[in-house]
């Protein structure tokens, strides 16, 4: 008898295997956050602006832990874990996120978006909407749209005329549009993890990649590569994740907490992140060691004619009122 109470109440404390308590607004509540970044790229600055301000404006109730450069959990294992409740918040490119739903790939769509403000557009209007819906069914919650910026390509060789791709291994991120891109370029895209890409580069399994002038200072793969294309070519943003019944097992005050700060830090990420790539793109053109070559108007209107008919891979995937919305706001 002694022994059946002993485990009955063992079992009343024990914490519900899938479920998540509903939190109080007085309990000191901790939220880790996971991404593969630096500290130091726009991504990694507004986790931290978030989490000091969150902390600051719950008197120190509610804590996020951030652990940045992938030292937690890698891109791929992220999404698992997310949705495990293994960590609560993440912030993968939306180009990871094609996994759970093609239609993220409209953010990757070469030479589709003349500026962020036309990516903006994207996210923020009904486009945004219905990823968030898509991603709500699937057990997540869309929290902020975040960007990096636009990607350059780098190589061990120069990059300029349509037929410098023939045969090089490029590395992507793992998603269909970027394969689609190099195939159609005539290169072989190699999907690789972020935390990968260092050491690929530097033991020549790759010949070259695309990333933005922040990640690629702040990681230093430029310095494993002779040559730079200012292309500007395709978009490399974030959504800011957490798992939705998590999300809502958070009592009303720590929610408005979290989402009015995110709501200020989305509004100064965006401008930090503009203002950062073009001072990494500074740093990276003085150094003495990386030849660069500014893509031409005739050199881009050849990649463009590649590459643009991508956007019908994409756009018909959407509902009809959104495939309009979409061609209104891109190219
Ligand atoms: C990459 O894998 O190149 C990027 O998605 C990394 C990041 O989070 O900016």
């Amino acid at each position: 008898v002694v022994l059946s109470l002993l485990l009955l109440g063992l079992q009343g404390c024990a914490p519900k295997a899938v479920d998540f308590e509903q939190t109080s607004p007085k309990e000191k509540i901790v939220l880790t956050f996971s991404h593969v970044v630096s500290d130091a790229s726009p991504k990694g600055r507004a986790a931290r602006l978030w989490a000091d301000l969150v902390y600051q404006r719950s008197g120190g109730r509610v804590e996020i832990k951030i652990y940045p450069n992938g030292t937690l959990y890698k891109d791929g294992e992220e999404l698992e874990a997310l949705k495990k409740g293994y960590v609560q918040i993440i912030a993968p490119a939306t180009s990871k996120l094609t996994s759970l739903d093609s239609r993220w790939g409209v953010f990757d769509l070469p030479f589709f978006f003349n500026d962020l403000e036309q990516v903006h557009q994207l996210a923020d209007g009904p486009v945004g909407e219905l990823l968030r819906k898509s991603m709500r069914e699937k057990g997540i919650e869309v929290l902020a749209y975040w960007d990096n910026g636009f990607k350059i390509l780098t190589a061990d060789r120069p990059l300029e005329n349509l037929k410098d791709f023939q045969g090089l291994k490029i590395r992507i991120m793992d998603s269909p549009i970027l394969k689609k891109q190099f195939l159609k370029l005539g290169a072989i895209p190699v999907p690789l993890s972020f935390n990968e890409v260092f050491e690929a580069l530097e033991n020549k399994k790759v010949n070259g990649g695309e990333n933005t002038p922040s990640n690629l200072y702040s990681k230093k793969f430029y310095q494993l590569q002779s040559y730079v294309t200012i292309s500007n070519h395709g978009y490399l943003g974030y959504a800011v994740l957490m798992n939705r019944d998590y999300f809502n097992s958070l009592d009303q005050e720590t929610r408005k907490i979290l989402l009015d700060t995110l709501k200020e830090v989305t509004a100064w990420q965006r401008k930090i992140a503009l203002e950062q790539n073009a001072a990494d793109l500074a740093r990276i053109r003085n150094d003495q060691n990386i030849k660069i070559h500014d893509l031409t108007p005739e050199e881009k209107e050849a990649w463009q004619a590649v590459l643009k008919p991508l956007a019908y891979e994409i756009i018909p995937l959407f509902p009809k009122n959104l495939q309009s919305e979409i061609l209104k706001i891109g190219n």
